[in-house]
């Protein structure tokens, strides 16, 4: 492909932005500066280095977010342009919190509630995303959970043996490990809309906080603050390809 697209397609800007930025020397190829915007390159053969900094195109990105409250973790609606960002502190999606990616087909793999907080895998690879929500899958999900007040007994060995939240099939069995009176750790794996908040409604509590913490083979980044995202690094995408692609 033409270096100009490249570039523009690693995200250094537009076809006329990163012609000036070749014009300016920025660019080397295979070691040598790059003059001619129209030589041709080819990804993961030749060497690109923009400001020394080596280039790659991949098609897929994968990154982990922290989903923060407030945030909706559905698809935009409306799609943003190549490059375009919302402004710092109007973000309302998800999507709108990947500040370095240009790719303008990112969307959540799964649903956390606006007022959930936690693990979000965000990626434009449709078809691991399918693989990975598809029912008869099983990815294990575990959420910190604040309750209203104390689980007892009973209440815990019913839930993870499966309830009826009003569905048309009692949920499957889970797990839950209590931390103190009123947190406790629950694995699930199925995805049902607010089914904790609605599993734990049937023993007369209230899920007063809730925080994803893994999702499959994915712990969430602890250092990753609420609003803060990485790309997933070499294992863990290894490991996700792995498990869930076929
Ligand atoms: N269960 C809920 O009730 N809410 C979530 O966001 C996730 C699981």
């Amino acid at each position: 492909m033409r270096l100009d697209k490249y570039l523009a397609d690693a995200g250094m800007g537009t076809r006329t932005e990163v012609k000036k930025i070749i014009s300016k020397g920025r660019v080397e190829v295979n070691g040598v500066k790059a003059t001619d915007p129209g030589m041709k390159v080819e990804n993961g053969v030749d060497s690109i280095k923009a400001d020394e900094k080596e280039l790659s195109l991949s098609v897929f990105e994968y990154y982990m977010l922290n989903k923060p409250k407030g945030i909706i973790s559905a698809s935009r609606k409306n799609s943003l342009k190549r490059g375009e960002k919302v402004p710092f502190g109007e973000e309302k999606y998800a999507v709108d919190l990947i500040r370095e990616s240009v790719k303008t087909d990112l969307f959540p793999a799964g649903r956390l509630d606006k007022d959930t907080e936690g693990l979000l895998l965000i990626t434009n690879d449709g078809q691991l995303s399918h693989r990975l929500l598809s029912p008869g899958k099983h990815v294990d999900k575990t959420y910190y959970t604040e309750l209203s007040g104390c689980l007892s007994k009973a209440d815990k060995q019913r839930l993870e043996e499966g309830t009826d939240i009003g569905d048309e099939k009692p949920t499957k069995p889970c797990t839950i490990n209590i931390l103190s009176d009123r947190s406790c750790l629950i694995t699930l794996t199925e995805g049902r809309y607010h089914q904790i908040k609605r599993m734990f409604a049937t023993c007369g509590l209230k899920v007063t906080y809730l925080k994803r913490i893994t999702f499959g083979p994915l712990a969430l980044d602890n250092s990753l603050e609420p609003g803060e995202y990485r790309p997933l690094n070499y294992e863990e995408l290894a490991k996700l390809l792995s498990e869930y692609e076929s």
